[in-house]
């Protein structure tokens, strides 16, 4: 996309929204998924799951968003007996891969944890996933976390914390999305675009792509993989943008409904019709980590 382009996207939708405002006010995480709820259910995934979908073709297609999960489901063997998903929000990864392993037992940690339907080999917890103090040291062979993370502001702690309760040998799986540099070293407008994204996804900062290793290094992890998956999220990010494009149509109407609407809501719009540009601006990315405890 042209400059003179990019400017213009910016500035469509400072016609429809007081940015101004969104620049100063937060949302804070629980709010925001409460008030979400639904809408990730509609315009997201109508099984609850709450990450991208991961596309090969240039094309959304209904499996993308089982690429996380399966994921999990290469490093289950014989001998594994506990999982635990970080972030695990409405249940969606939890209740395909618990339904397909019930010999396993799955955990799921969030600050609003839910699933579709109890099984009898997951349990919620309702908590922040930096304490895993119910969790027994040395007990799990498995803990993922997608796109869930990004709202972490103490890393550090998370990767001490699951290298405790991993068993030797045990696998750490991370999908989520990074700042490429730092946001003080960009240029006003894209500084602007990464701050609306941002606070629409009550996100405090997305944390720089270079520091995870050393989070993982620091903490005893080794690196088995790191796959940057970023061209494979885009036809999902168009996808939002699509949508939030086809609301602006409505010309007058849209900008009273987003006056109306909780501000959480309109974030979540917000960030859908700008994600595209931090990636095809190169100022964010979606990588896959898998790290192995030594
Ligand atoms: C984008 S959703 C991802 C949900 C799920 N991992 C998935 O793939 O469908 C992010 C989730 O992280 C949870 N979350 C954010 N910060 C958290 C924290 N400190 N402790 C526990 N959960 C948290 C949110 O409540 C939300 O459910």
């Amino acid at each position: 996309m042209s400059k003179k382009e990019n400017v213009s996207t910016l500035n469509i939708l400072k016609k429809y929204i007081n940015c101004d405002w969104y620049y100063k006010n937060d949302v804070s995480i629980n709010n925001y998924y409460k008030v979400n709820k639904k809408a990730y259910r509609l315009f997201h995934s109508k099984n609850g799951f709450m990450h991208m979908s991961i596309s090969f073709d240039n094309k959304m297609n209904k499996d993308g968003e089982l690429y996380q999960p399966n994921t999990v489901i290469e490093y289950i063997n014989k001998s594994t007996k506990n999982i635990l998903e970080l972030g695990s929000g409405q249940g969606a990864n939890l209740y395909y891969l618990a339904n397909k392993y019930p010999g396993i037992q799955f955990t799921g940690i969030d600050l609003r944890p839910s699933i579709d339907k109890q099984l009898s080999n997951v349990e919620l917890i309702e908590g922040d996933y930096h304490y895993l103090d119910k969790i027994k040291s040395n007990s799990q062979d498995i803990v993922y976390a997608f796109e869930t993370l990004c709202y972490s502001t103490n890393k550090n702690k998370i990767f001490k914390e699951v290298n405790r309760v991993l068993k030797k040998d045990g696998v750490f799986i991370i999908f989520d999305g990074y700042a490429k540099v730092k946001k003080d070293s960009l240029k006003e407008e894209k500084k602007e675009i990464m701050t609306l994204v941002e606070k629409g996804m009550a996100v405090k900062e997305f944390e720089l792509v270079d520091n995870i290793s050393s989070y993982a290094k620091d903490n005893n992890f080794k690196e088995i993989i790191i796959n940057d998956l970023s061209k494979n999220v885009l036809p999902n990010m168009y996808r939002f943008k699509r949508i939030v494009t086809k609301g602006m149509k409505l010309g007058f109407i849209f900008k009273i409904i987003c006056k109306i609407l909780p501000r959480a809501f309109v974030g979540n719009a917000i960030s859908g019709y700008l994600m595209s540009e931090t990636l095809e601006k190169n100022m964010f990315c979606y990588l896959e980590h898998i790290y192995k405890k030594c």
